[in-house]
């Protein structure tokens, strides 16, 4: 085994200024106090006008940062501004008390207000102007190619497009995090000791494969070897071959070493075996150009990252002539070419893979419902929810239905497993499109199997989980884990004193301490009690006691109570509910919701989290998706083109 030197990208180590006075006083105290959090572009309170900048901004934008503060300052009476009696909870405020009165952190939050109160002049201008200013001076252009590794199912697609080798060797890598939803993101793409021994296994493995039934096959039937195998055609297969492998063709010294590499070896097959093993090691093989500066490759970066985005695996050849021809040199160019492949099948597996993805398949398919409880819940039921999810949303984007509608339909994707939880009739195929029943209040993917049990405990609901999966999936915004040493356990149920979760869980709604994430959290899931832990529908919530000391085998005391589910959105007006169908239309209407689809789809497509230099480009695709009455394609179309000329929005590396 051959291991050739991986690159290893290092971060540029940031420079340390000198601080301002903000930095020196308030700022200090606000990162203690957690703000930060909360009031971020992803956080729950994005949409007020506390914004704090990156973690690791210049000093002169923090300053500018804290001048900004004086928005949320009342000029004329000081201990009326917002800044003030928002963060010590003097008037309600969502995330709670931060700052107590009395204390020197809150002498420092006087101080600075004191200061803003004084502003005049072009430097309040400026102040004023922070959010405008913030969106342009966040383009940080850098001058190095964009390199995205191969997520494990790119992997296995481009092993099975070079070699035609369908083993998917990736599914025996180590699994992969997810970051920012995903887990195709670049800062989570760092390279493990392990995971290079795996590269190296499988490229030993698929090189060996590629060439051992060679002679069975009639002599090479994948294409691999482009000529009679001989000595002579040893420069044209590593031309061909690698160019195939790294996307782009090889530059002379590529060529001169690799074709030297197979000329160690005397037998033609042998020879090109060792290529191939020692190419798919290769860095060159591993990531894939998502963006260069050098002019001559940018054709076949552009090439890697459609095909990347909107296959999931490597270009085919035609896509290189066509990127080769110029095809790729303009944004009408790119947006042609993509509209075209969006009509071929791998289009299909490259939007299963953001689906499985944004919904968290892996979470339904690792977890364990109660067996006691749910007998007839098997690996087949998760299996059916996942492929339920799978054929909805594809046919919403495959047949230009309305994409919001994911939260309003009122059908299920049913299969045998599935039709008994909905009670509905089985359906004659394995799959079929069924109408919920009516009154069955479920609606689209909120009423859907999928939702409803990967955000449940194995034997009760979480009003908890389900809240945090609407809030970050659906209107992306962050909540931030709870503080450390808080008991996340529920109090426990007793015979006596049976409890639905909202009243276990009203601790979480009067305590300020709690109440500042959990009222953001609970009162979304409280609208879904009605639905247990594997997505079937109940109308009252039944508990089971068992007596103590009878055992295993115990005598059930069986206890039912009704359950409450009014439920509200906090911080979308007008927002209350009390079931899945209530809820749907308030999504599908929210401009957060339809800009959270937009985000979802930037962050797996450019394989990070936007930044602020992203944002006209979010809006320009938002306005697209709505004036598409919500074409999941037209918002393909839209990100891929424009990512592909917007050099500054791409060279924004966003940590
Ligand atoms: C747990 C989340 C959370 C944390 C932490 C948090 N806030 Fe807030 N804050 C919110 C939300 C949500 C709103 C909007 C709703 C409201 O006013 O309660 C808000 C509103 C505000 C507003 C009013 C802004 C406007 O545009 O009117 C100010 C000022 C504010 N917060 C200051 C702070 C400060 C200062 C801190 C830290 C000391 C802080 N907040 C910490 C969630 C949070
Ligand atoms: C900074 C935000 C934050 C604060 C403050 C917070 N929590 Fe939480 N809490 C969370 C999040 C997020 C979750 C979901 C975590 C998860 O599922 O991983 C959670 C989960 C829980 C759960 C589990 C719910 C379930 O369905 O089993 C309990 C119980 C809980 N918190 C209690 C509390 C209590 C009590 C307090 C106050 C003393 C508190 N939390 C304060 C963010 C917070």
């Amino acid at each position: 085994m051959r291991t050739l030197s991986i690159l290893f990208l290092l971060a540029p180590i940031a420079s340390l200024a000198q601080s301002g006075p903000f930095a020196a006083g308030l700022y200090p105290v606000l990162e203690k106090a957690g703000c930060r959090n909360c009031h971020n572009d992803n956080g729950v309170a994005s949409a007020t006008r506390l914004h704090f900048p990156e973690t690791d901004a210049d000093p002169s934008k923090i300053e500018a940062f804290g001048k900004s503060l004086v928005v949320l300052v009342d000029r004329e009476h000081p201990d009326q501004s917002l800044l003030l009696r928002k963060p010590t909870n003097r008037i309600p405020h969502t995330g709670g008390l931060r700052i107590k009165p009395g204390t020197p952190e809150e002498t420092k939050l006087l101080d600075w207000i004191a200061t803003l109160t004084k502003l005049s002049g072009s430097e309040l201008t400026a102040a004023l102007n922070y959010r405008e200013q913030e969106d342009v001076s966040a383009t940080a252009p850098i001058n190095e190619p964009e390199l995205h590794r191969l997520t494990n199912s790119q992997y296995n697609h481009t092993i099975r497009d070079l070699l035609a080798d369908q083993s998917a060797p990736a599914d025996q890598f180590p699994p992969e995090d997810f970051l920012n939803g995903f887990k195709n993101q670049t800062e989570g793409q760092a390279l493990s000791p392990i995971l290079i021994d795996a590269y190296s296994g499988a490229a030993e493995r698929l090189s060996r494969t590629a060439f051992h039934n060679f002679e069975s096959r009639g002599g090479d039937s994948h294409g691999l070897i482009p000529c009679k195998a001989s000595v002579p055609c040893r420069t044209q297969f590593v031309r061909e071959f690698g160019k195939k492998a790294f996307r782009r063709p090889l530059t002379a010294t590529e060529q001169k070493r690799y074709e030297a590499l197979m000329a160690t070896e005397t037998d033609f097959l042998k020879g090109a075996q060792l290529v191939v093993e020692t190419m798919l090691q290769s860095p060159n093989f591993l990531f894939w150009m998502y963006s260069t500066p050098d002019p001559k490759l940018e054709p076949y970066a552009a090439a890697s990252r459609l095909s990347y985005t909107l296959w999931d695996t490597m270009p085919d050849a035609e896509l290189i002539q066509a990127a080769e021809a110029g095809a790729l040199a303009t944004k009408q160019g790119i947006e042609k070419v993509a509209r075209g492949m969006l009509n071929r099948p791998h289009a299909h597996e490259a939007l299963d893979e953001f689906t499985s993805q944004w919904l968290r398949f892996d979470r339904l398919t690792t977890a364990s419902k109660d067996r006691r409880k749910y007998p007839l819940y098997t690996r087949e039921t998760a299996r059916a929810m996942t492929d339920e999810a799978r054929a909805f949303i594809s046919d919403l984007v495959w047949n230009g239905r309305d994409f919001m509608t994911a939260f309003t339909a009122d059908y299920g994707y049913v299969s045998p497993e599935l039709a008994s939880i909905y009670a509905v009739p089985a359906p004659a195929k394995e799959i079929e499109r069924t109408p919920f029943p009516k009154g069955s209040e479920r609606s689209g993917l909120l009423g859907q199997g999928l939702f409803l049990a990967l955000t449940a405990k194995p034997d009760e609901t979480s009003p908890t989980a389900r809240g945090l999966f609407v809030r970050e999936q659906f209107l992306c915004q962050h909540v931030p884990d709870p503080p450390p040493g808080v008991n996340t356990n529920l109090p426990p149920l007793s015979a006596d004193n049976p409890q639905t979760n909202r009243e276990r869980m009203s601790a979480h709604a009067t305590n300020p301490t709690c109440a500042g994430c959990h009222k953001l959290m609970d009162p979304i899931g409280f609208g879904f009690e009605k639905f247990d832990s594997v997505g079937a529908r109940r109308d009252k919530l039944t508990l089971e006691f068992r007596e103590p000391g009878e055992g295993e085998k115990g005598v059930v005391k069986t206890v039912s109570v009704d359950l409450d589910t009014n439920g509200n959105i906090a911080g979308i007006p007008d927002s209350k509910f009390t079931s899945p169908a209530d809820m749907g239309p308030i999504l599908a209407k929210s401009s957060q919701c339809q800009e959270c689809i937009v985000k979802q789809y930037f962050r797996y497509s450019a394989g990070r989290r936007e930044g602020p230099a992203d944002l006209p480009l979010i809006r320009q695709a938002l306005q697209r998706f709505q004036a598409s009455q919500f074409q999941f394609k037209e918002l393909i179309l839209a990100i891929t083109a424009m990512e592909g000329t917007s050099n500054v929005a791409s060279n924004y590396k966003s940590r």
